[in-house]
């Protein structure tokens, strides 16, 4: 098996996306979770571009002592000589320089003629070595420069002593088969290119990010650069959780390779990411976004529910996300109806069922999502005319700052009155276990939540609570204006729903 080195630039490119800049601090917080991540390097930001940057640099590289930290510098000697101090106290530091060796670069940017931009080059590596052991060489806009003018670059950085050759996509100008025959030209046509990493570093322009670098790595690159949601310059750069889990999904293509990241961290650095950024995921986005592991479709979740293969490649698990979900909605069947029921404690009979269903279908025609309450309700309007089996006859409650609660409640069955009293740690306590004595219910209370559905000091007070009971959840609802009554008739709601099963 050999070994994608991934190379995390969420710090450095990724900080370049418009508006997404960092505090120190937060670097700090994104460079702890990516170590847990297992990426082999952090490119933790750009020392020259600032004192803070270069400050964020350096104590990411004091902090950090599994992955390599590595600094970006142009090839100017103020650059080199600041990036090699700021990951100087790193386990593995890394100085990454880069120059762009495209015509159009060199014309309109440099306006400087190739060989001159291959002196400076030279120089600029030489000088790095001298201050770093561990060198990486960006030739930039490589895929846009001719071919004849890399071989020579990177031949010549290879014997200045740089270990890792990236190419870069700078502009996401290129695409899969032309990335391939890019790398495989420069493994054929540089001499020396065996004694050096060839790593791919992606940009998305044309949406190809991902599937250039899995091609580059078909073509013999060894190390990815890429960033945690994809974020970086303009479109952004191969996103880090993508790359990763094609080449775990794709075992039949990718099975000779591995990486050292740690999966099931995965959703949890994409969260960080984008809170701290500010840049929200989409909701389509690839392994983190949040319909990633959602089903609408009624044919999809009935398959699903069946087999999880049938649409769906990777476990959510996997990628540190919970479970996958079925969005109840006007597209979805019968059988994702019923199970979402059952997840909340609501078992029908065929009838009820079929009759919940198609309210539920009417309702899911005019309201896109459909919660948990609104399917709570509409079984309620719907399926509960049967008689309840508990009533509420009446209840006292004796309590005061001096006094244990007690609490006296009188429910109705079948015509009967019973009576059970119990003392509690507040009166809605009390209450509650007095009226467990009566049903005889071991239920576990799992919420309480008290608001208040009208204004005034006459407010009329909401209690939704949920009881648990034999790995089920059931839920309950009450209204009065007096909130130890709300609470109450909430409770005996719940409990209703255990008489009826
Ligand atoms: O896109 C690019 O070319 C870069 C270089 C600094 C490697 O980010
Ligand atoms: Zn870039």
């Amino acid at each position: 098996m050999e070994k994608i080195i991934i190379f995390d630039t969420t710090l450095r490119d990724g900080e370049q996306a418009p508006h997404a800049s960092l505090t120190s601090f937060q670097k700090m917080e994104v460079a702890i979770q990516l170590e847990k991540l297992g990426v082999d390097i952090i490119e933790a930001g750009f020392p020259v571009a600032s004192p803070g940057d270069f400050e964020a640099v350096n104590e990411i590289s004091k902090r950090v002592k599994k992955s390599a930290v590595c600094g970006l510098a142009r090839c100017i000697p103020l650059d080199i000589t600041l990036a090699a101090k700021a990951v100087k106290p790193a386990k593995h530091p890394r100085v990454h320089i880069f120059l762009a060796t495209s015509k159009i670069h060199l014309q309109y940017k440099f306006k400087k003629a190739e060989e001159e931009v291959f002196g400076i080059a030279k120089a600029a590596i030489r000088l790095a070595r001298k201050h770093c052991a561990d060198i990486e060489f960006s030739p930039e806009d490589a895929t846009r420069s001719e071919r004849g003018f890399i071989y020579r670059m990177v031949e010549m950085a290879i014997s200045e002593g740089a270990a890792t050759i990236n190419i870069p996509d700078t502009v996401g100008y290129s695409y899969p088969q032309e990335i391939h025959s890019l790398i495989t030209d420069i493994r054929n046509n540089v001499s020396n290119i065996n004694k050096a990493v060839i790593a791919i570093h992606c940009h998305d322009d044309l949406g190809l990010s991902t599937a250039n670098s899995l091609s580059a790595v078909l073509a013999g690159a060894r190390q990815v650069h890429c960033t945690i949601n994809g974020i970086g310059e303009r479109a952004g750069n191969a996103s880090l959780e993508e790359v990763v889990m094609a080449m775990k999904t794709r075992k039949d293509v990718f099975g000779n390779f591995y990486t050292n990241i740690n999966t099931k961290e995965i959703y949890r650095t994409s969260r960080l990411v984008s809170k701290l950024t500010n840049f929200v995921v989409p909701p389509n986005k690839a392994i983190v976004g949040k319909n990633a592991f959602a089903h609408e479709s009624g044919i999809h979740q009935d398959a699903i529910l069946k087999k999880r293969i049938t649409y769906e490649i990777m476990n959510p698990h996997d990628v540190g996300i919970a479970d996958s979900q079925l969005i109840l909605g006007k597209h979805s069947g019968r059988h994702a109806f019923r199970d979402r029921l059952k997840a909340l404690g609501v078992i029908l009979n065929e009838k009820q069922l079929n009759k919940a269903f198609l309210r539920f279908k009417e309702v899911a025609d005019k309201k896109k999502d459909i919660f948990d309450d609104d399917l709570r309700i509409i079984v309620e309007d719907e399926v509960r005319t049967s008689k309840p089996v508990w009533v509420l006859d009446g209840f006292e409650i004796n309590s005061g700052t001096r006094i244990k609660p007690l609490a006296q409640v009188v429910l109705v069955k079948a015509g009967k009155k019973i009576f059970g009293a119990s003392s509690g740690d507040g009166p809605v306590d009390a209450c509650f276990k007095a009226i467990d004595k009566i049903t005889g219910y071991k239920v576990k209370l799992e919420d309480f939540r008290l608001e208040a559905v009208t204004s005034g000091k006459d407010a009329l007070g909401q209690v939704n609570l949920k009881l648990k009971v034999k790995g089920s959840v059931i839920s309950g609802r009450g209204a009065s204006t007096d909130i130890i009554e709300a609470a109450v008739k909430a409770y005996i709601d719940a409990a209703n729903k255990l008489g009826n099963k």
